[in-house]
């Protein structure tokens, strides 16, 4: 396509504007109706163009341009982003993204391992639509579609039988976007190992929803008559975490109990739940069959 530019010079030499604002035609990437300069500056004779408001701005882009602009008011216009004329970037952009988006937004900085690799890439436009939308944060679809759209694996365990309700209906109650304080992108701590001596904090994430005293509670389903059988298993010095028994984004089995425990990287125990009509019992697993919930 280099041909294209030579006759854009050409072009250029002989446009009557040319001798005196070639500065605007150089930049490779130009708007195709540079050339057309009335349909933006109405010379009202004698070389006096009126300035440009934000409003006209907004009116002449518009009336070529099927952009709905959904920032605040205060936000601005066509020109804060995108060069009228020509520039370097693709888009007419006056900076690429994220370098755009990060002269009015401050980045948050943190280590790959605490980053989400699209957000780490400055690929900003994969979760926000520029121009905004009718999402909140300007999302460019709704969660958790925008998410599940990269996350299939995710999308997959969604077809599950059991679901946790918040997984329904925004990733984001429990990840951070961007950038997190704790491995796994989470929002709030919880710990990842098998065994954990028994801290309440550690488990901070489940918390924020289901009541610590409800959990170890009598009106817990994991119960065998007075005894709450969470007690049992994750209050101790060698405890076990919740993530050994439950998943948290969907299941095959009753209560987001695993049908695999993770007991090592290279071994799993693999756990079925039985429901009869004395309650419910944990098939073999880490120990013979016992009943529960009654
Ligand atoms: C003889 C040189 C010359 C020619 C030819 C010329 N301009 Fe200009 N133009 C200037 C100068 C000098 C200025 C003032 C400095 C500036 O803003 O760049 C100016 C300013 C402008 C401005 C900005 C006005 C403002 O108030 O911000 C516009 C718009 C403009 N010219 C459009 C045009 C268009 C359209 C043509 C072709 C029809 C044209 N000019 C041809 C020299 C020229
Ligand atoms: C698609 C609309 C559009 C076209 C076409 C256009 N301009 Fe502009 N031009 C603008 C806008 C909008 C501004 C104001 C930019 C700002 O305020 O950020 C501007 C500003 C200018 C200025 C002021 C200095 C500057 O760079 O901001 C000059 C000079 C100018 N235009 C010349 C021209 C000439 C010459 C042409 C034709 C070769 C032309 N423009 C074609 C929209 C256009
Ligand atoms: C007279 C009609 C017209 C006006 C007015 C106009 N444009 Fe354009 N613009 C076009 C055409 C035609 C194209 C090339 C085809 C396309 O990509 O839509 C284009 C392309 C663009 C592109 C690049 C699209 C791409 O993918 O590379 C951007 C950004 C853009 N215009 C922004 C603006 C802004 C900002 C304004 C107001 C300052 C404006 N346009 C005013 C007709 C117009
Ligand atoms: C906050 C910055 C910002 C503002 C303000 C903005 N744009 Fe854009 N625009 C972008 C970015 C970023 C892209 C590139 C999108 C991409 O590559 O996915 C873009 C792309 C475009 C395109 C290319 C086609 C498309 O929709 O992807 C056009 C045309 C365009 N903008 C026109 C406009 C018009 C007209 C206005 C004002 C009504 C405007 N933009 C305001 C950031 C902005
Ligand atoms: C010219 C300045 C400017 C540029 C450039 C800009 N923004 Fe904004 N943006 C704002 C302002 C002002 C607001 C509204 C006030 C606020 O919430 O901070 C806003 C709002 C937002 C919001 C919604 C905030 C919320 O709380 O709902 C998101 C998301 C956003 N911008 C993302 C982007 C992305 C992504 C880019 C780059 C493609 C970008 N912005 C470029 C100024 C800008
Ligand atoms: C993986 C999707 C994703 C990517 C990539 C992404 N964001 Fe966001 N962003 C979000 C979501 C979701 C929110 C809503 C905040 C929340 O619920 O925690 C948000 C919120 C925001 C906000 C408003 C709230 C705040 O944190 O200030 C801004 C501004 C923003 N993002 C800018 C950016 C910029 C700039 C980039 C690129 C460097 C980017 N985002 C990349 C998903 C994303
Ligand atoms: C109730 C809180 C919660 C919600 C809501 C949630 N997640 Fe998670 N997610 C977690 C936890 C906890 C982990 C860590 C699991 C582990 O390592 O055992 C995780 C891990 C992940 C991982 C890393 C891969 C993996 O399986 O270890 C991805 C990707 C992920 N979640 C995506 C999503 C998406 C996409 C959504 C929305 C559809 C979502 N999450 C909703 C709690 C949640
Ligand atoms: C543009 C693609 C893309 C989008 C959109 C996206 N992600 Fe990711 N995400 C990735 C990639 C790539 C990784 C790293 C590889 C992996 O773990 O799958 C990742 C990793 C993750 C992880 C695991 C982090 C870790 O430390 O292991 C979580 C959790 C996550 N994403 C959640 C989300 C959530 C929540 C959303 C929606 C707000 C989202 N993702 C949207 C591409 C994306
Ligand atoms: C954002 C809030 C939220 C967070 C965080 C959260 N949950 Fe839930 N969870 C719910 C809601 C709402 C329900 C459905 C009502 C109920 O059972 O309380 C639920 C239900 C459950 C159920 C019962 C599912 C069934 O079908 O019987 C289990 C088990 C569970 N959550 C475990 C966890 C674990 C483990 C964590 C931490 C990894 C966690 N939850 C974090 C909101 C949350
Ligand atoms: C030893 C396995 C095991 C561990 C460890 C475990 N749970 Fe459970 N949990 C269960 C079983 C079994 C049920 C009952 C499921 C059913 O039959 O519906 C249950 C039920 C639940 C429920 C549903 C409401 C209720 O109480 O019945 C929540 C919420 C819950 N667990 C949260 C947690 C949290 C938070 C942790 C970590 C602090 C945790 N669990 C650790 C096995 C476990």
């Amino acid at each position: 396509m280099r041909w294209l530019g030579w006759v854009f010079v050409m072009l250029a030499a002989t446009h009557p504007c040319m001798q005196c604002h070639d500065d605007l035609w150089r930049p490779p990437v130009r708007h195709e109706v540079l050339e057309e300069c009335d349909t933006c500056h109405e010379d009202q004779g004698d070389h006096t163009f009126p300035s440009l408001t934000d409003e006209d701005v907004l009116d002449i882009c518009t009336t070529c341009h099927d952009v709905e602009l959904r920032h605040p008011p205060e936000f601005g216009v066509c020109t804060d982003c995108h060069d009228p004329h020509a520039t370097q970037e693709a888009s007419l952009l006056l900076a690429a993204v994220p370098e755009l988006c990060a002269d009015c937004h401050d980045l948050e900085t943190r280590s790959t391992t605490l980053s989400h690799p699209p957000y780490e890439e400055g690929d900003c436009t994969s979760c926000h639509a520029p121009h905004g939308s009718e999402y909140p944060a300007f999302l460019a679809d709704a969660e958790p579609v925008i998410c599940t759209d990269c996350h299939g694996e995710i999308e997959d365990a969604l077809a599950a039988p059991v679901v946790h309700p918040p997984v329904k209906e925004q990733c984001t109650r429990c990840h951070r976007p961007h950038t997190a304080d704790f491995p796994k992108l989470l929002k709030y701590f919880l710990s990842l190992r098998f065994y954990e001596t028994y801290v309440p904090v550690r488990y901070w994430l489940c918390f924020r929803c289901h009541p610590v005293q409800k959990v170890f509670g009598p009106d817990s389903g994991f119960v065998q008559g007075e005894k709450n059988l969470h007690r049992v298993h994750v209050q101790r010095s060698r405890g076990r975490t919740c993530r050994v028994c439950h998943r948290p984004h969907a299941s095959t089995q009753p209560g987001l109990l695993r049908d695999r425990i993770p007991f090592g990287p290279y071994w799993t125990i693999p756990l079925h739940v039985e429901t009869t009509e004395q309650g419910k019992a944990c098939a073999p697993a880490c120990h013979q069959r016992e009943v529960y919930g009654r």
